[in-house]
């Protein structure tokens, strides 16, 4: 793929991925990635704005053949897919100074072994000038790494935000035309890497309210040319209020969990409660992410296996607790054979989550109508949890 304009003296340099399916060996790239890096000719000096995979490396050294000169690598975040080739373009342009946050330049050195020399560190707010163009860095911690930082070029008002406001999506599109399926990727972006850190991103979403943004130019997926949606979903899903939706997370072995789950469903919606079912053992980990983004409550449903959860219900129940979303309300439901201590192993798995746990349901085999009636009245309670949050 060539180089591309999309502003005055501005150019995307990158890589579509298509074919890439599995991101750190555990989020799913149903629609594979782009590694988006990013020229800047200014009239005095000449500045890279990240790199790419190393995975992609030719396409990105192919692109920069004819560029005659970068005095300035901006380093954004750590993190291989957008430093790892940082080392190859800095044999080509030796001159080139790393510009990082200091917390990104120790793990510049750690991850990838760049001399210290090489770096030139920006405090928050600092400015470099490429004569007729100015970079303004703003640190942004915890998008999603600590070191994260993102660029403002005050002349053209782009920020350069890299995994902020990204997506998964490799399309030949340079700026964003389908903003229903960018809205779904960046949500499920959004889901499995930033979700566990909304506080942060939360105050550098308010860094960035005064400034003037007319584009923003991440480092996977699309350009927004018009930002305003994409900010205001960030808002949404960062600190936005809970929906009324309950989600099931669930796998059953012989039956008897999945008669529960049904019967939990349809009286859910009887008391007016959206759900969201999740079979565990054939469903997208990544679509489960992004439906915890807004649920306010969330029923984990499993049989007992060997005296504990079905190692996929723990799993689920490992990541819910990882990616620490907004939910108010837990509860277990499920069914086992002759005993096990499913409901206390699933409870000592949700230290990070801010939830009520609400009254478990278990029963022993096919679920009796006494199990099925504690299902109404579980369903009920959230019912009513969700009006009195004023969810419903
Ligand atoms: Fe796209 Fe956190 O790297």
């Amino acid at each position: 793929m060539h180089k591309r304009q999309i502003d005055s003296k501005i150019y995307w340099l990158g890589a579509l991925d298509w074919d890439r399916r599995l991101f750190d060996s555990l989020i799913p790239l149903p629609d594979g990635t782009t590694y988006n890096a990013y020229l800047i000719e200014g009239s005095e000096r000449i500045a890279l704005l990240d790199t790419v995979d190393p995975s992609m490396t030719d396409q990105l050294l192919t692109q920069l053949e004819g560029v005659s000169k970068i005095d300035f690598l901006i380093s954004h975040h750590a993190e291989q897919d957008h430093s790892g080739t940082i080392p190859r373009v800095l044999e080509q342009f030796p001159d080139a100074k790393v510009v990082a946050s200091p917390k990104a330049k120790g793990m510049l050195i750690d991850l990838l072994r760049i001399p210290e020399n090489q770096f030139r560190t920006v405090a928050d707010g600092e400015t470099i000038s490429l004569g007729d163009k100015t970079l303004k860095f703003i640190h942004t911690p915890w998008v999603h790494w600590p070191e994260t930082m993102v660029t403002y070029l005050e002349e053209n008002r782009i920020l350069f935000s890299c995994d902020f406001y990204g997506s998964h999506i490799a399309t030949s599109d340079l700026f964003v035309c389908d903003e229903g399926r960018v809205y779904e990727a960046a949500k499920r972006y959004f889901a499995e890497i930033m979700m566990p850190f909304r506080g942060m991103i939360e105050k550098n979403i308010e860094k960035l309210q005064d400034y003037d943004i007319r584009m923003i130019a991440p480092s996977h997926g699309q350009i927004y040319d018009r930002p305003a949606w994409i900010m205001d979903a960030y808002r949404d899903w960062v600190s936005g209020a809970p929906h009324n939706i309950a989600v099931l997370p669930f796998v059953s072995m012989h039956g008897s969990t999945r008669i529960m789950v049904d019967h939990l469903e349809s009286s859910l919606i009887k008391h007016g409660v959206r759900v969201e079912l999740f079979n565990l053992a054939v469903t997208d980990i990544g679509k489960l992410a992004m439906a915890l983004v807004d649920a306010a409550t969330i029923v984990v449903c499993t049989p007992t296996v060997l005296a504990g959860p079905h190692p996929l219900a723990a799993y689920a129940t490992i990541l819910a607790n990882a990616l620490r979303p907004k939910a108010k309300f837990l509860s277990i439901i499920g069914s086992y054979g002759w005993g096990g201590k499913t409901v206390e192993t699933l409870a000592g798995m949700i230290s990070n989550l801010k939830v009520e746990v609400l009254e478990p349901v278990l029963c022993k085999g096919v679920p009796s109508d006494a199990d099925l009636e504690a299902l109404d009245r579980l369903a009920a309670t959230i019912g009513q949890k969700h009006k009195e949050e004023g969810l419903a």
